[in-house]
């Protein structure tokens, strides 16, 4: 048994949260066994009192049920779960020891603090990745809980690695000495070399392709760099995006055609910009200066709204490359047209006018250039100041529904609905409604 554990505060009385109680009481220990309902709670128990009636009758247990028994309280109070044990679980025992594996990878050049991240959140469904987590917790409080860990249990895997160590002494303790892992502060996230990104006061996260010299091409950087500023978005502050070409000549004009030959067709993968743009979980918005084709024509598609200048032009120059838009454009126009008009675009390889663009559906409008960076504002003022939740939720079910059929475009919606009634942003706006004022919506 561990010395300085006297109590240990189980969360939870379901399947395995009254297997751990029971385990553990069995081993000596005190045990606070707590669940969110009486009900739960009490049937966890009943399942542990059968399950050592079970194990006595066989002679698996060193002492009376009632013994074990005895060791195991409940309750639905977590507070009190944890502050009656005199130590709750450590996680950062566990924590560390994922982190310091990260640091191990990132120190021998194997992967990046990012890929270790997203490889972890998408794959292992982890809220964060280790990396970003370190550096919230403390690169420095990692390195000394290992370092304890070592001395006490004389184990072998609590050795910290060189990485980790080479940080701290680096002082790259993370968030709050402004660099860990990442960097933060003026030089959050991390220094983009093909996009600028700006975060306005107003919760707008502006984006802008800049590779001027090549008409703002999407090479395989400013993909990357696209993904890595939207996965690394704060939700907490972002409340809507504009993609925006840099120059006055292109919105862009395209994947960099100098990056396609010799490409090898089974090393050819289709990026997952397009679609993590899509996906965003906020309005996002293209505002379009000149010419927009080709994969520059697809991420705009790939927002949920589209400005023009009537001077930009817009295009499927593929086609003339033995072509086809590689990055959902043929899906995304023959959705969002008439399959005449989406025939015509992707089978000629034409660019058509702003205007055309609007009288078709492809923009929602074509404005001159003096109107243009005014009704941009005005589409980026609704965006900004209305209610995430109902955004999210209704980006999501038009998006979703889409593709669905009609009752189950119907029953997604009214789950939001209902779902949405009980949002504190959903009495903010009926308040402000009612006082004559204008709301202000926390996302909540
Ligand atoms: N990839 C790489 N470079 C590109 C590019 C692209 N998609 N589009 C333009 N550029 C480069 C040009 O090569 C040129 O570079 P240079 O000055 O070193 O020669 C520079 O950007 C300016 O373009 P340029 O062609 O001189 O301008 P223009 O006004 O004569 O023509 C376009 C503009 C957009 C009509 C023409 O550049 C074009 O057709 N681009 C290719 C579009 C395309 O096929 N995109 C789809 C790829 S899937």
């Amino acid at each position: 048994m561990l010395a300085d554990v006297d109590r240990v505060a189980v969360p939870g009385a379901g399947n395995m949260g009254h297997g751990i109680a029971e385990v553990v009481a069995m081993a000596g220990y005190e045990v606070t066994m707590r669940d969110v309902e009486p009900a739960f709670v009490e049937e966890g128990y009943g399942e542990i009192e059968w399950s050592l009636e079970k194990l006595a009758e066989r002679n698996r247990l060193d002492e009376s049920p009632a013994a074990v028994l005895s060791r195991i309280e409940t309750t639905t109070d977590l507070k009190a779960a944890v502050d009656d044990a005199s130590e709750a679980f450590d996680w950062l025992r566990i924590e560390a020891r994922i982190i310091d594996e990260a640091a191990g990878l990132v120190g021998q050049g194997v992967a990046t603090p990012e890929d270790i991240d997203t490889g972890l959140r998408l794959g292992a469904g982890f809220p964060e990745g280790p990396c970003r987590r370190a550096d919230t917790l403390g690169l420095d409080t990692v390195l000394e809980k290992l370092e304890t860990l070592r001395e006490a249990t004389g184990a072998e895997r609590y050795e910290p690695s060189d990485h980790l160590r080479e940080l701290v002494e680096a002082g790259r303790t993370g968030e709050d000495a402004g660099a860990g892992f990442y960097e933060y502060g003026a030089d959050a996230g991390r220094d983009y070399t093909t996009i600028d990104v700006e975060l306005r006061n107003d919760g707008l996260l502006a984006v802008t392709l800049d590779r001027t010299e090549r008409l703002n091409a999407l090479d395989q950087n400013m993909m990357n760099e696209i993904v890595h500023v939207l996965e690394t978005a704060d939700l907490e502050t972002v409340r809507a995006v504009a993609f925006e070409g840099a120059g006055d000549r292109a919105f862009s004009a395209g994947a960099d055609v100098t990056g396609f030959a010799g490409v090898d067709p089974h090393e050819v993968e289709v990026t997952p910009v397009f679609r993590t743009v899509a996906e965003f979980p906020r309005p996002t918005l293209a505002k379009i200066d000149g010419y927009c084709l080709g994969g520059g024509h697809e991420l705009a598609l790939a927002c949920d709204l589209r400005i023009a200048t009537t001077d930009s032009e817009f295009g499927f120059p593929e086609i003339d490359l033995g072509l086809i838009p590689g990055g959902g454009g043929t899906q995304r126009v023959v959705r969002m047209l008439t399959e005449a008009r989406a025939k015509e675009l992707v089978f000629r390889g034409n660019r058509i006018d702003a205007d055309t663009a609007e009288d078709w559906g492809l923009i929602n409008r074509a404005v001159p250039e003096a109107e243009f960076e005014a009704t941009v504002e005005e589409f980026v003022d609704d965006l900004v100041s209305g209610p995430p939740v109902a955004l999210r939720k209704a980006k999501q079910v038009m998006d979703e529904g889409r593709d669905a059929d009609i009752d189950a475009g119907l029953r997604m919606e009214s789950q939001a609905f209902g779902l949405l009634l009980s949002t504190e942003d959903m009495s903010e706006g009926a308040e402000a409604f009612t006082a004559d004022r204008d709301p202000e919506f926390e996302g909540r």
